[in-house]
């Protein structure tokens, strides 16, 4: 168990990725056992009583009600931003201009521009910078990556890329934050930057895109009914390279609660992988008799790093919340130096080009080069 000083965490915003984001920093010393506890130092919400609360149920030192005055704490060494996609720039520039290493959720922002002045001080910063592309951390997908680098299924030359969730179905819920145009495009940046990160893990950046997007409920409740400024589904077919594909996104799917289903074809096999499933791999090797070849499932186990360090019992299952446990710890090798597993700002900005890019061609109704 390593010793000393653990580093200083700030969170900005307790909701569902909040909470995702202490746990993490709460587990992550205990379940690799090779890192300094994190101190879990300050809190901020939107207003001073939730901060405080929260602060209490999420195991923090301090709270506020004011994230700046979290940002400038200075026992705060990382911020994690996990408020709506509308705050990440600000928060996540103020953070690195005071000096701290910034986890940000995903998207990066909301314009390009931003996103691009959030490379701009990282990079003048020299802080460490992560963002939220918890799927990349799975060990099925971290296999995936590495039989396809073993050539098991030959040349890739086609991925498709499926990601459903039915929160946003129910056209009589009310109008919530996903549904302004200041938390983004809709499905094409909420969604499709998560395919877009195990694309760019798995084969490389996306070249060339063109979108369709729709609105299944131009209007949801609110006082009098407020229109919807955002498209709950997408479609796109993209060029990544010599490798073409779809990416195809809905978050009014009934009945799909957390699919990303990624295939992954190539000229001696497919790769198969689903996140409702997400301790499985399909895998189809076309080698020897025909009368043999068939999917076959590889479960994930201690053999596929770093599964061992949740359960020794092989096929017993990693959850959601554990990619993010091992996305902190991704987070703490960099900050030491070390190699990591990681989607920072230098290599997010390719996906939020795609994103940018993809928006722009469903404006224009054209392919356009990212
Ligand atoms: N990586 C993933 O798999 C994943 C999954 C879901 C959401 N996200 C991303 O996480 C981010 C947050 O999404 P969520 O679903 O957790 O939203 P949420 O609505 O559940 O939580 C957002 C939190 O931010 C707080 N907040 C809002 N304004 C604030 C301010 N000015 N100061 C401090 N706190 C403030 C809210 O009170 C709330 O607690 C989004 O960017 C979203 O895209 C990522």
């Amino acid at each position: 168990m390593a010793t000393g000083r653990g580093l200083g965490v700030g969170l900005i915003g307790t909701g569902y990725m909040g909470k995702c984001h202490a746990l993490a920093w709460n587990a992550v010393a205990p379940t690799f056992g090779d890192v300094a506890r994190p101190r879990l130092v300050h809190l901020a919400e939107s207003s001073a009583d939730l901060a405080e609360r929260k602060a209490g149920e999420l195991g923090f030192e301090k709270a506020s009600g004011d994230w700046r005055r979290l940002v400038e704490d200075p026992e705060v060494d990382i911020v994690s931003v996990t408020t709506p996609n509308a705050f990440h720039a600000e928060m996540a520039i103020a953070a690195l201009d005071a000096g701290k290493h910034v986890w940000c959720e995903k998207p990066m922002a909301t314009a390009l521009a931003d996103a691009e002045a959030m490379l701009g001080a990282a990079e003048k910063s020299g802080r460490v910078t992560a963002l939220g592309y918890n799927y990349i951390q799975n060990p099925a997908t971290r296999h995936m990556k590495a039989l396809i680098e073993a050539g098991a299924i030959g040349t890739v030359n086609h991925v498709r890329f499926e990601m459903d969730e039915d929160f946003m179905a129910d056209g009589t819920a009310p109008f919530g934050w996903k549904s302004q145009k200041e938390s983004g495009y809709g499905a094409l940046d909420d969604f499709g930057v998560h395919p877009l990160s195990l694309l760019h893990v798995l084969v490389g950046p996306v070249t060339e895109v063109i979108a369709d997007c729709a609105m299944p409920y131009p209007t949801r409740p609110a006082a009098g009914g407020r229109a919807v400024e955002t498209h709950d589904i997408a479609n796109i077919l993209i060029h990544a390279g010599a490798v073409s594909g779809s990416i195809l996104l809905n978050r009014s799917a009934w009945g799909r609660k957390g699919r990303i289903a990624v295939q992954v074809f190539g000229s001696e096999g497919t790769l198969a992988y689903d996140q409702e499933r997400m301790n499985e791999i399909q895998i189809y090797e076309a080698r020897g008799p025909l009368a043999g070849q068939g999917f076959r499932t590889i479960l994930t186990g201690t053999v596929h790093p770093p599964y061992d360090k949740f359960i020794p019992a092989p096929g017993h299952g990693l959850g959601f919340n554990d990619l993010k446990v091992i996305e902190a710890r991704e987070i703490l090798k960099k900050i030491a130096g070390e190699p990591a597993h990681l989607i920072d700002f230098s290599a997010g900005i390719a996906i939020e080009r795609a994103v940018h890019a993809m928006a722009r061609s469903f404006a224009e109704r054209a392919w356009v080069r990212v």
